[in-house]
């Protein structure tokens, strides 16, 4: 007979339940899909037991509305149900922002092999066969609804960063919208000189990110107006530092802190943090910098005017000609501009 009591097994197991590890307010949710009422009631019972809040559906289109609407911890999913079945339901899942993060664990029949293949191909986490096993149902959803309550808090801590950017972005006088700017242009340029899909997606990030470490220079030096002394500069230019340490500890910054680190060093050793020479200088940070540098010289300033695109190419040439930036990447960045400024012209006429 089924133990309901949710203490015995698992206890003699030395499996703890969702009781020990959560908190009441904190109750993990989970949603059993299957259209057999008996089988949703078996792996209710047993969840509830385990001290997890449980939902049901009876099929796929009902499963899904009840996912946004109840925003569960896990999904048990049955395979073969009338019109949609769990693969299906699966897929959209997967697909969508706001749910991808959600664990599948498919219900299979014993030994389905044919089937586990497809839930893998799906996007499914895990699977369990009927009958369950009650260890093994509670092992494997606990350490899923774990791992979930993990990845939940990197996205939180990503979104934390980026609301520090912001705010940095609005105590600086000098950006404006210059964040996005960069964060577009970063994209469009990647594009055009065919960056790798993730190598984008750090130029983006590094658009929001690459001066986060402005949160620990002082209002006195940062908000100064006037040219620094040398000991102001070497204050403000710690902010790669600060940045880097910042960002480090999220295993997903990896590919965006070497921009934040190293967007101010010079192709000719003149910059810093390090004085990196030409290539020593990650890729990147250079691509990054360029963009960096052109939309601060075609952005109006509290000490400068904006100036046109034409004008900014030419500083830029000046530059690189004095030895800053790789005349390779400018020359490609030169013609990306003008692209878009040939482009910009026929929108016009
Ligand atoms: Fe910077």
């Amino acid at each position: 007979m089924l133990d309901l009591t949710g203490t015995s097994a698992l206890s003699r197991s030395g499996i703890s339940s969702a009781n020990q590890i959560f908190s009441d307010s904190d109750r993990p949710k989970i949603l059993v899909v299957d259209d057999h009422p008996a089988s949703r009631m078996t792996a209710g019972a047993l969840l509830s037991a385990d001290g997890y809040e449980v939902f049901e559906a009876e099929n796929g289109i009902e499963a899904l509305a009840l996912v946004f609407e109840s925003q569960p911890d896990l999904i048990l999913l049955d395979v073969m149900m009338p019109e949609m079945d769990g693969f299906e339901v699966c897929r959209h899942l997967k697909e969508n922002e706001h749910t991808r993060l959600i664990p599948v664990v498919f219900i299979t029949a014993l030994n389905d092999r044919r089937s586990r293949l497809m839930g893998i191909e799906a996007g499914g986490d895990d699977f369990l066969s009927k009958p369950f096993d009650r260890l093994e149902l509670s092992a494997r959803v606990k350490s899923l609804v774990r791992q979930k309550r993990l990845n939940e808090d990197l996205d939180h801590a990503e979104q934390v960063l980026f609301s520090i950017a912001r705010a940095i972005e609005s105590r600086d006088p000098n950006t404006g919208d210059h964040c996005e700017r960069l964060v577009a242009m970063g994209k469009a340029f990647g594009e055009y000189i065919q960056l790798s899909r993730a190598e984008i997606r750090n130029l983006m990030w590094g658009g929001y990110l690459h001066d986060i470490g402005k949160v620990g220079i002082p209002d006195g030096v940062l908000l100064k107006k006037g040219s620094f002394t040398p000991e102001e500069r070497e204050i403000m230019n710690r902010h790669v530092i600060i940045g880097e340490n910042i960002c480090k500890p999220l295993r997903t910054m990896r590919g965006v802190v070497p921009i934040i680190r190293y967007h101010h060093e010079r192709w000719d050793g003149s910059g810093y943090p390090e004085g990196l020479v030409g290539d020593e200088i990650p890729y990147l940070a250079q691509v990054f910098q360029i963009i960096d540098i052109y939309d601060a010289l075609t952005s109006e300033r509290p000490y400068k005017r904006a100036f046109t695109p034409e004008e900014a190419l030419e500083i830029i040439a000046e530059e690189t000609s004095r030895g800053w930036r790789n005349p390779k990447l400018v020359e490609q960045f030169t013609n990306f501009i003008k692209a878009g400024m040939m482009v910009g012209d026929r929108a016009q006429g």
